[in-house]
């Protein structure tokens, strides 16, 4: 029989013998201490990495936003929609300016389908908007509240105007197939009260939100120059 006694005599030599054979001589010892200082190491990189992302979404450099900075998916949806509208305008200024020429047709025939990708694209972007209603740069003081008003008429509008034309193009039964894919199917009759709106409206709308669109533009560099509130640095 093995008393408790004899057990942790066994335990004693065990922890002995490992501790010669790990220990007993100055290269193992060496070894250890080795392997030791790069677990120190390891656990040091892995502290500073998450404490360097950490401080990356402080200082806005991450995905979402923050009240220093918009993060990626808003600035990446800010200057793609920014790039569409140059050419969704481009489109409609040479056809109000020289009319139905070769070089309208090449920038304008793309204006159905142009905006419809930015009528989704608007909507992804407010969805995302709202989602990080709470952690945006904030708008503080007269000119803040100006900046948000015109922020939201840009959206209402940036909503409004394809909306218009999109009801207009389903109540005319001509059907639209952006991309090839059949959104509306062509009819033999058409719904009047669908199409009065966007005939009244979309050019007039498409315009004001041009007008829009360049004031914001101005309003963003006129800050930079007076180096008021330089906002151009959270949007880029
Ligand atoms: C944000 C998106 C859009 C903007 C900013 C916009 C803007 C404009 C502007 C400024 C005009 C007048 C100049 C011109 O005739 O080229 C216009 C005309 C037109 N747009 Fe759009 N548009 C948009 C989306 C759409 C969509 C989605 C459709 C069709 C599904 C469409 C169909 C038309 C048509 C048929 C015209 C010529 C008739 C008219 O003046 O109302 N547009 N658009
Ligand atoms: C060269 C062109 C542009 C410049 C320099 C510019 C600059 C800026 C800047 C600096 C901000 C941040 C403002 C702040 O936080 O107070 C901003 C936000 C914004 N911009 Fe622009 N912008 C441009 C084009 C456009 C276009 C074409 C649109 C489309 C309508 C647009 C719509 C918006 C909206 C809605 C915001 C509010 C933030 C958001 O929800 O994304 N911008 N822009």
């Amino acid at each position: 029989m093995r008393g408790p006694g004899t057990v942790a005599t066994t335990a004693f030599h065990v922890a002995n013998l490992c501790s010669q054979t790990l220990f007993d001589t100055r290269e193992n010892r060496a070894r250890w201490r080795g392997f030791l200082t790069a677990c120190g190491r390891s656990i040091a990189v892995v502290d500073l990495r998450s404490n360097r992302h950490s401080m990356s979404e402080k200082m806005g450099s991450g995905w979402l936003d923050t009240p220093q900075r918009y993060g990626r998916i808003s600035r990446g949806f800010h200057w793609c929609m920014a790039a569409f509208f140059g050419w969704q305008f481009a489109g409609a200024v040479l056809f109000v300016s020289i009319g139905d020429k070769a070089i309208t047709r090449l920038v304008g025939g793309s204006h159905s389908t142009m905006g419809f990708v930015l009528f989704v694209l608007v909507l992804l972007r407010g969805v995302w908007g709202l989602m990080n209603l709470k952690r945006r740069p904030a708008h503080a003081g007269r000119l803040g509240r100006a900046a948000v008003t015109g922020h939201f008429l840009l959206y209402a509008l940036m909503v409004v105007v394809p909306s218009l034309a999109l009801l207009r193009q389903y109540g005319s039964g001509k059907g639209f197939s952006p991309f090839g894919v059949e959104l509306m199917a062509t009819r033999g009759y058409k719904i009047e009260w669908m199409m009065v709106p966007g005939d009244l409206l979309h050019y007039w709308l498409g315009f004001l939100l041009l007008g829009s669109i360049l004031g914001h533009v101005t309003m963003a560099f006129v800050n930079r120059r007076a180096k008021r509130d330089d906002v151009l640095e959270r949007m880029i």
